[in-house]
């Protein structure tokens, strides 16, 4: 049988929510399945590979992070069970169905690993956030609370990502505005 038959397959429930909405909730369920797969083991990647003098906080918060996704992986494959459907939980499965791009290999320093999960956590957040509309549409409360419950931790720990970044691209952006403020400045006292 192939993964699509089996993707748009339910076995018999006495589940009193339509047949024709579970196909749909199961797919975009194990499509969520293979973001979380692939980002909780990018997530550790950064964990174990991290360097710099910031090392230590950087590791324990990365593997914070990882295991949050942990508890997310099976939450979101036992919905798809609930529903009738087969979750797709193998490393493969992940790899192949996945929205994330791949995590850098040459990659050491902390920062880079912040703006590189950040990145990657944007990604999940806009599609997790997508899931919570579609979800609603489709009138499975259940599965948009499992979303917003998910929507709600990762865009808090996107801020803690990015309050590692955000000094340095505030002091970036004011340099840019004052190097085109000192450009303007001989063009304004002309008039
Ligand atoms: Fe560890």
């Amino acid at each position: 049988m192939s993964d699509n038959t089996i993707s748009s397959r339910l076995y018999p429930t006495r589940i009193d929510i339509p047949a024709e909405a579970r196909v749909q909730i199961v797919v975009l369920l194990n499509q969520t399945l293979a973001a979380t797969l692939d980002l909780k083991t990018q997530t550790k990647q950064a964990h174990w590979n991290v360097k710099g003098t910031d090392f230590y906080q950087l590791h324990l918060l990365f593997d914070e992070l990882a295991g949050e996704l942990e508890e997310y992986i099976d939450m979101v494959a036992e919905r798809v069970t609930a529903l009738g459907g087969y979750a797709f939980g193998t490393a493969r499965a992940a790899a192949s169905n996945s929205i994330l791009p791949e995590y850098l290999f040459d990659i050491l320093d902390g920062k880079d690993h912040v703006t590189a999960l950040s990145d990657r956590f944007a990604i999940y957040a806009k599609h997790i956030r997508q899931a919570i509309a579609k979800t609603n549409e489709l009138n499975d409360l259940d599965t948009a609370d499992l979303y917003t419950e998910i929507s709600r931790t990762i865009d808090k720990r996107l801020w803690f990502l990015e309050a590692h970044l955000q000094v340095a691209e505030i002091k970036a952006e004011n340099g840019k505005t004052s190097t085109t403020n000192t450009q303007r400045t001989p063009a304004a006292a002309l008039k």
